[in-house]
């Protein structure tokens, strides 16, 4: 069945196992912020909601692709501060969709990965409520397409994972031989304060200073910003250029290998002169963007809970 007829079929979401409420939650992947990158799947079900739960990360562009009449909760978490909690989050979605709503759930990239997705289905599950997944562009997929880096190269990077630099207990614990052998590439998700711990412990694991490391800061954002290092200058490049994210830092990846050439607007850390393809800056870009994807916001009710 085709995705379209499958849910023509049940309108009230592919959840076919759960008991049928009268509400129900649609757990929305929408992107690293750019409403271009929003999927088909995710606008038609943000235009179908009655109510809009979005994340820090969700910009207003998209939040306000939604009906003018849906109301808007906004449950942002700030990184190191006090934030309202996750099982917080899990009551409102709950209460929502048992009120009778269609819940949009709004997350950055893709909310399966780094997303706590896992937490709020089963708490929907377990409530009874109908929940869908609808998947988004991810962070490090969209970043690295921005700068024209490839995550994965024929011969060369036939390994790419994804991993966190925050943890629960706050300890940084990663398999840093693994992560250290040749031909394996990855993106780290919310690394900036822990940059320097990750670089050191891969140093002492073998890892070569030279090691290429990118960092892209606000990604496919109109203050998106790039700069390239290695491995042993990835804490001074982060200091000097004043990184604070969201971003992404790539390990094990650069255009020499993929005998391409670095783009102008990617700097460098310590500068050269390298650079030789000229990008168009991301904010022109953007200003596109933004007018093309939303001609009309709709002004939609705000609820704060945080
Ligand atoms: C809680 S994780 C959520 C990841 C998200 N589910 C995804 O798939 O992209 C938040 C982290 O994603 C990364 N991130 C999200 N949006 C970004 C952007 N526009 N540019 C760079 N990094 C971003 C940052 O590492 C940020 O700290």
């Amino acid at each position: 069945m085709t995705d379209k007829a499958k849910y023509d079929s049940n309108p009230q979401g592919t959840d076919l196992d759960q008991p049928q409420r009268p509400g129900r939650v649609d757990l929305i992947g929408c992107g690293p912020g750019d409403p271009e990158l929003l999927t088909l799947r995710a606008l038609k079900r943000l235009a179908m909601a009655d109510v809009v739960v979005a994340d820090r990360l969700v910009p207003d562009a998209i939040v306000e692709l939604a009906d003018a009449k849906a109301r808007r909760i906004d449950v942002g978490k700030t990184p190191f501060a006090p934030s309202i909690s996750q099982d917080e989050i899990n009551q409102i979605l709950v209460r929502e969709a048992l009120k009778g709503n269609h819940v949009a759930r709004l997350k950055g990239g893709d909310p399966g990965i780094f997303g706590r997705l896992a937490e709020e289905v089963s708490a929907l599950r377990a409530a009874g409520v109908s929940v869908d997944i609808v998947p988004g562009v991810t962070a490090a997929h969209a970043c690295a397409a921005e700068i024209g880096l490839p995550v994965t190269l024929r011969h060369k990077v036939r390994q790419f994972s994804v991993l966190t630099g925050a943890t629960a207990g706050g300890t940084v614990d990663l398999d840093w031989q693994a992560l250290s052998r040749e031909g394996h590439a990855f993106a780290i998700y919310m690394g900036v304060a822990a940059a320097d711990t990750l670089a050191k412990r891969m140093l002492e694991s073998g890892a070569a200073p030279t090691l290429p490391v990118v960092v892209v800061e606000n990604g496919c954002r109109l203050e998106q910003r790039s700069v390239q290092t290695t491995l042993a200058q990835l804490s001074e490049a982060i200091t000097a250029l004043a990184i604070t994210g969201p971003a992404i830092i790539f390990v094990g990846l650069d255009w020499q290998q993929a005998n391409l050439s670095r783009p102008t607007t990617v700097e460098s850390f310590p500068a050269t002169q390298s650079a030789s393809i000229e990008v168009p800056a991301r904010a022109a870009e953007n200003a596109d963007t933004v007018v093309t994807a939303c001609p009309s916001p709709n002004p939609i009710k705000r609820t704060n809970v945080s």
